[in-house]
């Protein structure tokens, strides 16, 4: 079933071009997005004053992403919270809430409970899953499958693409939905998607070897910190927990803005530290914080992986690595940015000989509450 790749990680990630590929088919129509399995729900989406999406670790990382696109284009307030935070709090919820829950098995107790909690309190519910016919969904008002095909690794990777992948589609939808974006504005953001998949794919063949080097001579490293803002930030996070699961290195992600507020003080010389730097062409503003952060750390001796945009040379001066990404609108970095930290990952695991598959104390979907 591995078809000649050394893991199913390995096979899952060379799949994430598919994978958010297979989740936007069917779903674009003439430059616009109309989800077919949400027929039937303008009125919701129309009243809907505030999204809560729940989820657990990769999975609530998509959310995270998410909230940005939801905000940004269909205009509705979003939070963000894990599944059992949420369920063992009072949250306010009322028929003009929507509970986005987010699951590639569709079995996540700590999910499940927070779906049905909610749904007592009045809230409706949508589900975002991996799995056709998984009790999440079933216990949910209304489904947006993700088509990643089956994720295997006990790591979610292609998953993790494919949910964001399906939030932009939603946020799409209800912008259409809402008037909150143009006709016009959607059709960009249509293109900006279905490029994705072969941008993942420029990243897979250009940046697969040096990013496996690279991790080959880290395999000793004893920590890595992640660093991100805006979009990027949930990405250095979903680094950050990749590297913990299959690495066992202690790995932890920042909002880069954070630094000078506590995490600096971590810095010593030799440290590795990814760090995510945004197209200057979104916010030259943001992309100028996040080099001077870098110019920062390097200072007190850090060991700066970058990943970029192509043709970011404000970057170059102060990094030890670059790995590159193809150009895409700000919002679509993190689908692309995501993929060299998944091979990271991978190639530390590998590199120590670990399972990169089965990782210890770990299950593919955890059950029990
Ligand atoms: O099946 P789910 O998406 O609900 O799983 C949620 C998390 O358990 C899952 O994403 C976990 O964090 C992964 N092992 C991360 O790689």
């Amino acid at each position: 079933e591995k078809g000649g790749w050394s893991s199913f990680m390995a096979k899952e990630v060379s799949e994430e071009p598919e994978a958010v590929a297979n989740t936007l088919r069917g779903r674009i129509r003439h430059g616009a997005v109309e989800i077919p399995e949400l027929d039937g729900l303008d009125e919701l989406f129309a009243s809907v004053s505030r999204i809560v999406v729940i989820a657990c670790g990769t999975a609530a990382y998509a959310g995270q992403v998410g909230k940005y696109a939801l905000e940004k284009w269909a205009n509705v307030p979003v939070e963000v919270e894990l599944s059992h935070e949420f369920r063992y709090r009072d949250p306010v919820l009322d028929a003009n809430t929507l509970v986005v829950s987010i699951s590639q098995s569709g079995e996540t107790m700590d999910t499940l409970m927070a779906v049905k909690y909610a749904r007592e309190r009045g809230a409706k519910t949508l589900s975002i899953c991996n799995t056709q016919g998984a009790t999440i969904p079933r216990e949910s008002d209304a489904i947006v499958y993700t088509h990643a095909g089956p994720e295997v690794a006990v790591a979610s990777t292609k998953a993790f693409t494919a949910q964001i992948t399906a939030l932009y589609l939603l946020a799409l939808h209800v912008a259409r939905v809402r008037g909150s974006l143009s006709p016009t504005e959607i059709a960009q953001h249509v293109l900006e998607l279905e490029a994705i998949p072969e941008k993942i794919q420029r990243v897979l063949d250009r940046e697969h070897d040096r990013t496996t080097q690279l991790a080959r001579w880290m395999a000793d490293t004893r920590s890595v910190l992640f660093l991100g803002r805006n979009v990027g930030y949930p990405i250095a996070l979903e680094g950050a927990l990749k590297l913990k699961e299959i690495s066992y290195i202690h790995a932890e992600g920042f909002a880069a803005g954070e630094l000078k507020h506590g995490p600096i003080a971590l810095i010593e010389p030799g440290q590795p530290v990814f760090v995510l730097v945004p197209s200057p062409r979104g916010s030259s503003v943001i992309h100028d914080k996040v080099v001077s952060n870098i110019q920062e750390i390097r200072a007190r001796g850090a060991r700066v992986i970058v990943i970029a945009e192509e043709g970011d040379a404000a970057v170059l001066p102060f990094a030890d690595e670059v790995l590159h990404i193809p150009l895409a609108g700000p919002l679509f970095e993190p689908l692309l940015a995501v993929v060299p930290l998944h091979i990271f990952a991978m190639g530390l695991a590998s590199a120590k000989g670990l399972d990169v598959d089965q990782p210890r104390n770990l299950a593919k979907s955890v059950t029990v509450e």
